[in-house]
């Protein structure tokens, strides 16, 4: 028995001292590695750990074919893929703090560049990429727009961008749309009195239990785009002054009040779904449309459906000729055990081989010019001629983490949930409580979108 306990305190100990030495990992700073070396060195040995949130059908497979062509790239690495579900970000940033603060930040996580990163970069956590961009030419290759975007605050890129997605959609069941005998219009960009006559229809003619929309906002923040969706589509000025923290409660009360229609059609249970169900429940005819970004495609894709046979897609009303931009990358922890394959890690994600596969199976759009076309399908093709078309204009995702610090646009989804989950939707209460996030949060943006 004294033996076994003996034993235990060894081990007990030897544990704490494993952890002592792993809060310990020493901060790597930029300008004392040579990242071409690092980049080159095909035969380095080690371990990444790569946090992310893809879990959906479509998503994973993407990023299981960087993990195989980071495989390709770095033989002797091992590229461990850890998957935090729920989507788009929040539950990664705490994810994220809670590794870091226990010495085991992973060495690349998923990431949107804008504002989300800014807390890490303040607590400096982070390991400046510039030299990956020099190395790789991002600035040359990157899409019109996205260095901008990718430029934090310091002036510097923390963040490799891989994929970028349209906000601005609804998907719908075509299916649907013919039993209804409902008129699918021939252009994607509905005006509002057109999706509000799509939605009147759909609720005179769809059976009980079912729905003309679902919202899939278990976590929050399908919730939240919804709202920004409606904001830019009712004024894209409001939009504007909003992150930028010129906001007015009559303004909010607006676009509350267009949202408290849009209700009337969603299912009553919206949040006791993720997104990724509602996309199910939408193939399935529980619902007819969904609003969600253009992430759904894979996850459509994997059920089997076809773009223009099975499922469409409208431009959400009042936003036409606007691009709203949600762009993934990953960022790299400059105290992680094993940060130079972090930097390989990042690197990887805007080689050619990675970016075709990738936006093959995401059905993202490549953020670099040189990806060709002939990866894309019909619809991401088409998503990518909107976004680098000239007349275009782009604007920032407040859900997915570029427009507004990361802690206002988490209260925004809290806030914003409970808002459509409540039963009276009452429009100017909500629109206080919104305006008083901000007002704590000292929201003071800079974006230019609407001139
Ligand atoms: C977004 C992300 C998309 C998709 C979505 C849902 O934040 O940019 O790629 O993952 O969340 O998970």
């Amino acid at each position: 028995m004294k033996r076994i306990a003996a034993l235990l305190l060894a081990l007990a100990l030897l544990l704490s001292c494993a952890s002592a030495f792993a809060a310990k990992n020493e901060k790597k700073k930029a300008e004392d590695m040579n990242f071409e070396e690092i980049i080159d060195d095909d035969s380095a040995t080690g371990t990444v750990n790569v946090y992310h949130w893809w879990t959906a059908g479509g998503e994973k497979y993407a990023i299981e074919s960087v993990v195989e062509q980071f495989g390709e790239l770095y033989s002797g690495i091992e590229a461990k893929s850890n998957a935090i579900p729920g989507g788009a970000g929040g539950a990664m940033v705490m994810k994220v703090k809670v590794l870091q603060q226990t010495g085991k930040s992973p060495e690349a996580f998923q990431a949107h560049p804008g504002q989300e990163i800014e807390p890490y970069l303040q607590s400096d956590l982070l390991l400046n990429l510039n030299e990956i961009w020099n190395y790789a030419e991002l600035e040359d290759r990157a899409l019109p727009g996205l260095v901008d975007m990718c430029t934090a605050s310091d002036g510097n890129h923390y963040v490799v961008p891989i994929g970028i997605h349209k906000t601005n959609i609804i998907l719908y069941n075509i299916h649907l749309f013919e039993q209804y005998g409902i008129e699918i219009p021939d252009h994607e960009d509905i005006t509002w009195d057109e999706f509000w006559s799509i939605c009147d229809q759909l609720q005179a003619k769809m059976p009980e239990g079912t729905y003309p929309l679902d919202l899939g906002d278990q976590k929050g923040w399908p919730a939240c785009q919804v709202f920004e969706n409606i904001m830019l589509g009712t004024d894209p000025q409001i939009y504007e002054d909003f992150i930028n923290g010129n906001y007015n409660v009559d303004d909010v009360t607006r676009v509350l009040e267009t949202y408290t229609r849009l209700m009337d059609y969603v299912a009553p249970d919206h949040n006791s779904r993720d997104w990724y169900h509602t996309t199910g429940a939408m193939v399935s005819g529980n619902c007819a449309m969904q609003i969600m970004g253009a992430w759904a495609q894979p996850l459509l894709t994997n059920m089997d459906q076809v773009y223009g046979k099975d499922f469409g897609v409208f431009t959400f009303p009042g936003t036409a000729g606007w691009f709203g931009m949600c762009v993934d990358g990953f960022v790299v922890s400059n105290d992680s055990a094993d940060v130079e394959s972090g930097v390989r890690w990042a690197f990887s994600v805007c080689t050619q081989d990675v970016q075709e596969y990738f936006s093959g199976l995401k059905e993202s759009i490549s953020p670099y010019t040189d990806t060709p076309d002939d990866v894309y399908n019909e619809l991401t093709l088409h998503f990518k001629e909107q976004l680098t078309d000239e007349n275009t204009k782009v604007y920032p995702s407040i859900t997915h983490g570029t427009a507004m610090p990361w802690s206002a646009s988490t209260s925004l989804q809290t806030q914003i949930q409970e808002y459509a989950t409540s039963t009276n939707h009452d429009a100017a209460y909500y629109a206080n409580r919104i305006v008083n996030i901000l007002r704590e949060a000292g929201v003071k943006g800079d974006w230019n979108l609407v001139d």
